[in-house]
């Protein structure tokens, strides 16, 4: 593993967003994680948001995409329970990575179903040049090439979530 982004760089820069996110949102804004990558990001976000004065409810999808492969299998699923009662709250959506796109495009469908009112999505880490189904992604902490990578939530084949730090892996 290559370090792409060390703890420290991860630290600064969510607090940072966190920053922009409280002054872009309105105050009763629901957060909504998807499992298992944006875990670990959640968890950081929502400390540094009350840091910039925001107090977000916390909920969470359970979305499956990849399996094992590195390669998008293309099929979503969803696996986890739904949030309930989300209608007419102020959304903001959160991944680990928006790669092809597909996985925030079905997790944003699943949502408006709930009729819930506007919604934000907000991503840990964007692949622009991957995407294949084109979704506005709000709030971004940081922007990569087409690099598979690993830590800090995400994973590959289950490994490394536990990292404090995000890496290439080789
Ligand atoms: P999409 O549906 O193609 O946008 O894929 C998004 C999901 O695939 C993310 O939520 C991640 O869980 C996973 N994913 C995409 N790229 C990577 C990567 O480089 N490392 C680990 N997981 C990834
Ligand atoms: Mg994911």
């Amino acid at each position: 593993m290559r370090i792409l982004f060390s703890a420290g760089e991860i630290a600064a820069r969510v607090d940072a967003l966190a920053a922009e996110i409280a002054r872009a949102m309105p105050a009763d804004f629901v957060m909504v994680g998807l499992l298992k990558g944006a875990a670990v990001f959640v968890a950081d976000l929502v400390r540094a948001l009350d840091r910039a004065g925001a107090g977000p409810e916390i909920e969470f999808m359970r979305l499956s995409s990849y399996g094992l492969a590195k390669e998008s299998t293309g099929a979503v699923q969803l696996l986890g329970d739904v949030p309930a009662d989300l209608a007419g709250r102020p959304v903001l959506l959160v991944d680990d990575i928006v790669d092809t796109g597909r996985s925030i495009a079905y997790a944003t469908a699943q949502l408006r179903e709930r009729r819930i009112g506007n919604l934000w999505t907000c991503a840990l880490l964007d692949k622009p040049q991957r995407r294949e189904i084109e979704v506005p992604i709000d709030f971004v902490a940081f922007s990569i090439g087409d690099v598979f990578v690993a830590g800090y939530g995400t994973d590959y084949a289950e490994k490394y979530r536990h990292l404090p730090y995000i890496g290439v892996v080789e």
